[in-house]
């Protein structure tokens, strides 16, 4: 952040209400109060971003668990969590399949007796470092890939494709991890540790759990686990905006509607949006990055805000699709498709690249921006915020992506384009320019 910048932070200060102005149908402002030291403060502000976040305030779901009252051990949420130090000997229940479940089950392997990791769903675990050594969202979150898993495949096939990328670094029906719903995207577990800790059996898989006894768990199939010492419930999180009126942000079971994410569908100016409140498969900075370029350029009038009708239906018709791809579970409310996602804001900000005609003016670009990972520096060819680096930057992602490992150079060796791998080429070629007459690049 720029020294500038530092200037208008407010630092030991929490918002306690933002309310619209008496003349916000006109003037679209609003009364932001502040509290410092005690000292609670009023100013009128034009717009507001709120970036309150969504992982502060933990699911704690005890009441549905009989008999926790009596359970003589320690329980707490994972958010209490801090280190492995004082498990040593323990044996410990964790409740959840999400990545804070998993990394503490790994940590605590080492120190505890026994780690019991018990989940409803199951999950698939994946490896930090995925095909020929690069980061898995790399390999995911390409424009190719989301066109092959959204546009052009069945969801069965996909489903099913999808199955056998994530059995190939282990079983997971071998390992009880495998997911109840295989046909749904679920964020992934990112963990390299837990299927050797599994294995070691340092970390045993258990079923959901049914109820506590005064010193055990009990779970639904029937197993009882005695003398537990800990239970960390690993259960998630819920959001709250206590800040905002419930005219302006409607909660109901842990979701809001927004429109395209961001903003509250009735408000008679767009000038609040909220940025962050998503999971999106594939990175959340990035993410962010474009929801407030986006925002930023609706408070300014530069990106039309369409009526109340176009924008429930926008509404009505993601929430349709989401809920096909990704369920209904409160995990996955939040859920949306990286590359689907920011190219679709990109695009109402006018920094989408026309991939379609770059295919002719610049093919070797067009490749990169079709089948390489979609990085913020895309957004950054045309339109608001064009940087001239940016081709650059693009063509050099892969490099750039695997440098920190490339401590030792070694000679790889020339790599003969083979026949094979030409005629794949060709294909390739083939399928991006049908791929972008159908997905309209
Ligand atoms: C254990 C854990 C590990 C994670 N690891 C990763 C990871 O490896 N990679 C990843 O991408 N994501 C990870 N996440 C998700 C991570 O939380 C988000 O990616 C990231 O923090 C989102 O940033 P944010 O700025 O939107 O929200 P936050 O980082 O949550 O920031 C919100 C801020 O708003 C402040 N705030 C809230 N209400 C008020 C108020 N009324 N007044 C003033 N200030 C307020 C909060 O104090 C907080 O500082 C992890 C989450 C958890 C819980
Ligand atoms: N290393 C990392 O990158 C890292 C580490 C920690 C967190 N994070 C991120 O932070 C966010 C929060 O992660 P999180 O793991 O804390 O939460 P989470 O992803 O929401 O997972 C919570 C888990 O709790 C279980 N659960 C929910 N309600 C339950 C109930 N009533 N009873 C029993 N189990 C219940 C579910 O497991 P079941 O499937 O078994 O139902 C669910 O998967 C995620 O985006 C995550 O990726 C990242």
């Amino acid at each position: 952040m720029t020294l500038a910048a530092i200037s208008f932070v407010l630092l030991k200060t929490v918002v306690i209400s933002v309310k619209k102005c008496k003349d916000f149908e006109s003037s679209g402002q609003w009364y932001v109060t502040t509290e410092n030291n005690g000292k609670q403060e009023t100013t009128i502000f034009d717009a507001v971003m709120v970036c309150s976040g969504h992982h502060t305030d933990p699911y704690y779901p005890l009441e549905s668990y009989p008999g926790i009252k009596q359970f003589k051990g320690k329980y707490f949420h994972s958010r209490e969590y801090k280190n492995s130090d004082d498990y040593k000997g323990k044996r410990v229940v964790i409740v959840g399949m999400g990545n804070s479940a998993a990394d503490i089950a790994v940590e605590l392997s080492r120190t505890a007796s026994q780690v019991f990791l018990s989940t409803r769903r199951g999950a698939w675990v994946i490896s930090r470092v995925f095909d020929h050594g690069y980061p898995w969202d790399i390999c995911f979150d390409t424009r190719f890939e989301t066109f092959k898993r959204n546009s052009l495949l069945p969801m069965s096939i996909v489903s099913s494709l999808t199955e056998k990328k994530m059995n190939e670094w282990f079983c997971h029906a071998n390992f009880g991890l495998q997911p109840v719903d295989r046909t749904q995207f679920k964020e992934p577990l990112l963990n390299d540790e837990l299927p050797s800790r599994i294995t070691c059996g340092f970390v045993l898989i258990k079923p959901p759990v049914s109820d506590f006894t005064e010193t055990g768990v009990k779970f639904n199939d029937g197993s009882i686990e005695e003398n537990i010492d800990v239970v960390i419930f690993a259960t998630g999180y819920s959001f709250y905006f206590p800040f905002l009126d419930e005219s302006v942000i409607k909660m109901e079971k842990n979701t809001v509607v927004l429109y395209k994410h961001i903003i509250p569908p009735t408000l008679e100016k767009p000038t609040l949006g909220i940025i962050g409140l998503i999971q999106p498969l594939g990175p959340i900075m990035p993410t962010s990055e474009m929801q407030a370029r986006w925002l930023t350029r609706v408070f300014k009038g530069l990106c039309p805000f369409p009526p109340l009708t176009v924008v429930m239906d926008d509404i009505r018709k993601k929430h349709n699709s989401f809920t096909k791809r990704f369920g209904t579970t409160r995990e996955n409310r939040l859920q949306v498709d990286f590359v689907e996602y920011v190219d679709e804001l990109a695009s109402d900000i006018g920094a989408k690249p026309n991939i379609f005609s770059m295919f002719l003016s610049d093919p070797l670009l067009a490749m990169a921006l079709f089948f390489g990972p979609c990085t913020p520096t895309h957004f950054r060819l045309v339109g608001p915020g064009k940087w001239s680096p940016a081709r650059e930057m693009i063509l050099t992602t892969w490099d750039r992506i695997i440098k920190p490992t490339k401590t030792r150079v070694v000679n790889k060796g020339e790599s003969t384009l083979s026949f094979v791998t030409k005629v794949l080429g060709a294909l390739c070629v083939l399928a991006v320019i049908v791929a972008m007459f159908m997905y309209k690049y």
